[in-house]
């Protein structure tokens, strides 16, 4: 092997690339910045999400997400810690961004789930969770806030069973909570890691380990409540899985671990359990079978996101990709599979604790963002392999949700179609036209609510156009693989609508699934499908 590439093979082994998601409010911004903080990316707490002057992450670029204190795009950081070089990926922490958050853990290798230990799984969090899990890769939990009261740990850990259908195995076990929150015991060390508030998280707070036996005589931790942690550690050492590497691995087995990331307890613990438990970047799916990055010497990369006017003094786009083989280089040719081009990758970036900054050399399992002309899609690849491959593409989500859109201002018409057609290239919005009349109307998809109101800000603040949207009654749409007879001859029910996509290929939106049947029931031969 050259020289070059047993470094490149080096540099891989040394990446952890993984994703954060949570319900809002459960902790993963502090969480991230204490993170940050022991990987000396940044020297001071507050640095990543200020306090009430300035209520936003540096990982937070939109307005919208500041005004409203919800993350909807995703970012990515990079720091190093122990040898490692971590890519951290901020996902948004509300379900009506879940396409987005699965398109982010495409570019993941793991997924760090925080929840709040006084609520569990939350109600809004629970289809983002569920995205994580249909990843298949492995999921690590971080039960936050223990210097809050708590739910009760059994309970908890059977709501992420429960809710997620993933098994959990609980790496340390929290003594008391909240007032009473003394520590947590390691089950693999027999070792108790005592609670002590680290003046609010700055590196300094000591941490004291006790053996297991030296606990017998630690009187900070009343006889009550030893007796009651034996008890529960044997309860759960009789009835609980047992860690399993390999069932973590394939993302049916979450490691769970216990802290409090505003007063900086158990994150170093879990940080170093969680880099030598979760993975190195894992080989991916292409049409060529499996590209390891262990083999392929050459770079290669797929697009998971498209953020268009991040800074609005520049107008640019920026296509993020994830890299999964090889070493990037600044200014580099590559070759575009879907553009069938060769196309140079200028201005890479990345995120680096509290701002960008131009890379000139990244590795297989680093995230960058290049400047986009407008050339790419969401799933494109990108390689310098002369045996050329295609990356396995992202999935896109059935809508759930429609409205027809139409600008205030008919002089407009030009920056409107710019403005929607752009945001769903991003792939923020799915947009459809009419059967017949084509592009006078549009109409509006969204997975989630709340994708509305982006755009609708978005179009105002990035394009200047004042737009009126009203809301149709379906919910269900369905693209046509087979039409036994002359579309406008199809005998639908009175609720049905015809519209096409981008492409011009044909769908039906129903109000109900009633229709969809009765749709099928009413044409012999008629094929739909869920997915575009
Ligand atoms: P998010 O990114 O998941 O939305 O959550 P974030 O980290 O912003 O935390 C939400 C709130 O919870 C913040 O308080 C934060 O300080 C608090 N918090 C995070 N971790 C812990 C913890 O371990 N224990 C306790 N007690 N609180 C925690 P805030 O008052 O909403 O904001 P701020 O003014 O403190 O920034």
């Amino acid at each position: 092997m050259s020289e070059k590439n047993q470094e490149i093979k080096e540099e891989i082994r040394k990446r952890r690339t993984f994703a954060i998601i949570s319900h809002p409010d459960a902790g993963k911004t502090t969480l991230t910045e204490k993170f940050l903080l022991y990987g000396g990316a940044i020297n001071q707490a507050g640095s990543v999400k200020g306090k009430a002057t300035a209520r936003h992450a540096v990982s937070d670029w939109m307005e919208i997400e500041k005004e409203r204190g919800i993350s909807v795009t995703s970012s990515v950081l990079q720091f190093e810690y122990g040898g490692f070089c971590i890519n951290i990926l901020d996902t948004p922490g509300h379900q009506d961004f879940s396409e987005d958050t699965y398109r982010t853990l495409m570019a993941a290798d793991s997924a760090v789930m925080v929840i709040d230990a006084s609520k569990g799984v939350e109600a809004q969090t629970r289809k983002l969770f569920k995205v994580c899990t249909m990843r298949h890769i492995p999921i690590f939990t971080f039960i936050n806030k223990m210097d809050r009261e708590a739910m009760d740990t059994f309970e908890l850990l059977d709501d992420i069973e429960q809710e997620l259908g993933i098994a959990t195995c609980p790496v340390n076990w929290p003594i008391g909570s909240g007032k009473e929150f003394k520590g947590v015991y390691d089950r693999q060390k027999n070792q108790v890691e005592l609670f002590s508030d680290t003046q609010k998280g700055t590196r300094q707070g000591s941490v004291r380990i006790l053996d297991r036996k030296d606990l017998e005589k630690e009187e900070w931790i009343s006889g009550e409540q030893k007796d009651r942690l034996f008890e529960e550690l044997e309860l759960q050492d009789g009835a609980g899985a047992v860690f399993d590497q390999e069932l973590v691995e394939k993302g049916k087995l979450s490691p769970v671990f216990f802290g409090s990331a505003l007063t900086n307890f158990g994150v170093e613990t879990f940080l170093k359990y969680f880099l030598e438990m979760t993975t190195s970047p894992l080989p991916r799916r292409s049409d060529q079978g499996e590209i390891d990055p262990m083999e392929e010497e050459a770079f290669s990369a797929f697009v998971f996101k498209i953020q268009a006017n991040m800074n609005k003094a520049h107008r640019d786009r920026i296509a993020f990709m994830r890299i999964c083989s090889g070493r990037f280089e600044a200014g580099m040719d590559v070759w575009h599979i879907q553009g069938n081009k060769k196309v140079r990758l200028s201005q890479p970036q990345q995120m680096m604790a509290s701002e960008r900054k131009m890379v000139e050399k990244a590795y297989g399992g680093d995230i960058i963002g290049v400047f986009d002309p407008g050339i790419f899609s969401i799933g494109d690849t990108l390689t310098t392999a002369r045996e050329q491959f295609v990356y396995e593409g992202i999935p896109t989500f059935a809508p759930e949700h429609f409205a027809r859109v139409r600008q205030v201002d008919t002089m407009k018409r030009k920056q409107f179609l710019k403005g929607v057609n752009q945001i769903a290239q991003e792939g923020a919005i799915q947009i459809f036209q009419e059967y017949h009349t084509g592009m006078e109307e549009i109409i509006v998809g969204v997975v989630g609510i709340l994708q509305f109101d982006v755009l609708k800000y978005r179009l105002e603040k990035e394009y200047n156009v004042e737009i009126r949207m009203d809301s149709l009654p379906y919910e269900y749409i369905r693209w046509i693989r087979h039409c036994p007879v002359d579309l406008d001859k199809l005998s639908g029910t009175s609720d049905m609508k015809k519209v096409k996509d981008l492409r011009g290929r044909p769908l039906l939106l129903f109000v109900n699934s009633w229709s969809i049947r009765m749709t099928l029931e009413r044409n012999e031969g008629l094929e739909l499908t869920e997915f575009g």
